[in-house]
């Protein structure tokens, strides 16, 4: 490793800042087999502050109807071949009584922009369960919605949402993003912040036309934003969509990348996602020593789990399978904490 390279590594993990040319310096210039002192600051990093605790959030897929058109998503709304399905309010909060006795303190919703899921319908789901498991965090992560809905599902008892900006670069937002605008995605992440969300941003990784200087802007965007959480994942194409054939996103790449938000953004909570499971059996293992400290397995019903497929042979961990996932993260030398896991500088000025 260059002496340059090993120079700047030492510097994000003492400040937490590079700026632009140096990261992408580093990401010009680093390879996965030679990363290791990388992944040793990340571990150092999330050491400080998580130790080696690896939280678990349960996961629930509640609908798979979308809106939404993005060019690389498998239940886009022009694939006419995934058989559509919603859950209804009941079977979602049954999924949460399941999670809950198995011992999650985190429940999150996701599902595609769907808006036979109304304002009240939501928010009198969130009050449910926050009526019947206080101690239970409630994560949504159901896209674009109105500030209102917003500051609603905030007020009904929501906690924290997942909205990744997919890419900060406006050029490929817009080529992947038909009929959507990045300004009002950014806004809406600047909404949930200010109404007091812990909220989650985040990009994909290896969309063609997305080079190291755009990954190096998306790095600092991450930087100044500040979100509590981060999820990142490589590109797996879905033969149904118009991404059909195209490359797959680098595991080893998304694997720098969570090193190098680590060393960013000490504090974030920072999952390996299903598409790093999904194309490396060890994903987990390699993903925790660069600095992951979460985990959400999927606690859909059997029966409706393989329609939201958003990308073929989604390698979702079965939130069920509870023992195995615990034994999987001790073998790798960590311990799996099922407290609500929240980040240490929330509701802290940031
Ligand atoms: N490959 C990888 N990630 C995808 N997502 C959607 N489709 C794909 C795909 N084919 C990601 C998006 C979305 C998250 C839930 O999944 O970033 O925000």
């Amino acid at each position: 490793m260059s002496a340059k390279l090993l120079i700047l590594l030492e510097k994000v993990y003492r400040e937490n800042y590079l700026n632009k040319e140096e990261l992408e310096y580093i990401l010009d210039n680093i390879t996965y087999e030679r990363a290791g002192p990388l992944f040793a600051y990340a571990t150092q990093t999330r050491m400080k502050i998580y130790q080696d605790r690896v939280f678990l959030r349960s996961l629930v897929e509640i609908s798979n109807c979308c809106k939404n058109n993005c060019l690389y998503c498998g239940i886009r709304k022009d694939n006419p071949y995934p058989e559509r399905y919603r859950l209804l309010p009941d079977q979602i909060l049954d999924c949460c009584l399941s999670a809950y006795q198995q011992g999650y303190r985190t429940f999150v919703l996701q599902g595609g922009e769907d808006n036979f899921f109304t304002t009240e319908m939501l928010a009198a789901i969130i009050r449910e369960i926050k009526r019947n498991f206080p101690d239970m965090a409630v994560t949504l992560s159901l896209g674009e919605r109105s500030r209102e809905d917003y500051q609603e599902f905030f007020r009904a008892g929501a906690d924290r949402y997942l909205l990744r900006h997919e890419t900060i670069s406006p050029e490929l937002y817009r080529r992947y993003h038909p009929g959507m605008e990045q300004e009002k995605r950014i806004q809406a992440l600047r909404d949930l912040k200010e109404i007091g969300y812990q909220v989650g941003a985040g990009f994909i990784v290896g969309l063609p036309g997305q080079d190291n200087k755009v990954l190096a802007e998306e790095l600092l965007f991450l930087k100044e934003f500040k979100p509590a959480m981060v999820g990142i994942g490589p590109l797996i194409p879905h033969p149904e969509t118009p991404l059909a054939g195209i490359k797959t996103g680098s595991v080893e790449k998304t694997l720098i990348l969570l090193a190098l938000i680590r060393l960013l953004l000490p504090e974030v909570l920072l999952p390996i996602t299903t598409a790093v499971n999904t194309l490396d059996k060890m994903g987990w293992e390699k993903g925790l020593k660069a600095g992951a400290n979460v985990i959400m397995p999927v606690i859909t019903p059997a029966s409706h789990r393989s329609k939201y497929e958003i990308y073929k042979n989604k390698g979702s961990v079965d939130g069920s399978k509870l023992t195995e996932i615990k034994d999987r993260i001790e073998r790798a030398g960590f311990r799996v904490d099922m407290g609500r896991g929240d980040n240490p500088l929330w509701s802290k000025e940031i």
